[in-house]
């Protein structure tokens, strides 16, 4: 078990990805590092990530393989750190009474609203990774939004309280700490893992209509599940199962 995970906090960096892969070979599995304000934070699709001072947590916790803790991960499992990752945060915001589900592959979603989002960098070494750096942007007091982003909401938005984001870090990082350990550490059950995935997958078993990104076609399908690479299993309405990878597909919300 993890005792306690080491957060570092920075007033301002560019992004805690980039600040954590800077400091790979000195920094401890599992440490966490966290910013006031990051003034390049990245997202997913080459997005920026925007988040205002001081508001939310922005963090990045790096994962070491092969050490003491977590065994290699061949580059074919990469998935279970995603899914890891967001059952951690699930818990986390279930323990906060914010009811969340995990929208493919990595978002968390209030009801149809983003509240936090995650962009997992892998350091490869052959056919086995070597680190990740998994990087957590969750909105916390923030209550206005930038009118480029699409759907966001906040912590303080569903609950109505404001929350103290050091004290909320080091909650977070204990049930992502505990979830990573469940997920990769020696005693792991997969089964555990892919059923608490799945059962928090947004707009399962639901007809919904996604848009095929190769050539924008509108597909009427429901979500059944993803397979153990990541791909995304949407039964159409002729009842043929069809799979996508991330950036083939997107929602139609
Ligand atoms: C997304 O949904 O587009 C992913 C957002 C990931 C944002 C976090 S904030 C902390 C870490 N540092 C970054 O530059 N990005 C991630």
């Amino acid at each position: 078990m993890v005792e306690k995970v080491n957060i570092r906090w920075v007033e301002e960096t560019d992004s805690t990805q980039d600040e954590v892969r800077r400091h790979i070979p000195e920094y401890d599995n599992l440490s966490v590092t966290a910013a006031e304000f990051q003034t390049a934070g990245r997202g997913q699709r080459g997005n920026s990530w925007l988040a205002r001072k001081g508001e939310n947590l922005t963090f990045s916790m790096l994962l070491k393989f092969g050490g003491n803790d977590f065994s290699p991960l061949k580059a074919a499992d990469q998935f279970l750190i995603t899914k890891a990752a967001t059952i951690g945060v699930a818990g986390y915001l279930e323990s906060k009474g914010i009811n969340c589900s995990i929208k493919w592959p990595n978002d968390m979603y209030f009801r149809d609203k983003k509240i936090c989002g995650m962009l997992i960098e892998n350091v490869l070494e052959g056919d086995y990774l070597s680190s990740s750096v998994v990087g957590i942007g969750l909105n916390v007091n923030q209550r206005e939004f930038p009118p480029q982003l699409m759907n966001p909401t906040s912590m303080s938005v569903v609950t109505g309280q404001t929350y103290d984001t050091h004290e909320e870090m080091i909650i977070l990082a204990g049930f992502l700490a505990s979830a990573f350990q469940t997920s990769l550490g020696s005693e792991s059950s997969t089964a555990e893992i892919d059923k608490e995935y799945e059962r928090r997958l947004y707009r399962k078993d639901e007809f919904h209509e996604f848009t095929v990104c190769q050539n924008g076609s509108i597909l009427e399908g429901k979500i059944t599940g993803v397979t153990p690479g990541g791909l995304i299993q949407i039964v159409n309405r002729k009842g043929e199962l069809l799979q996508f990878a991330f950036k083939e597909i997107s929602y139609i919300i």
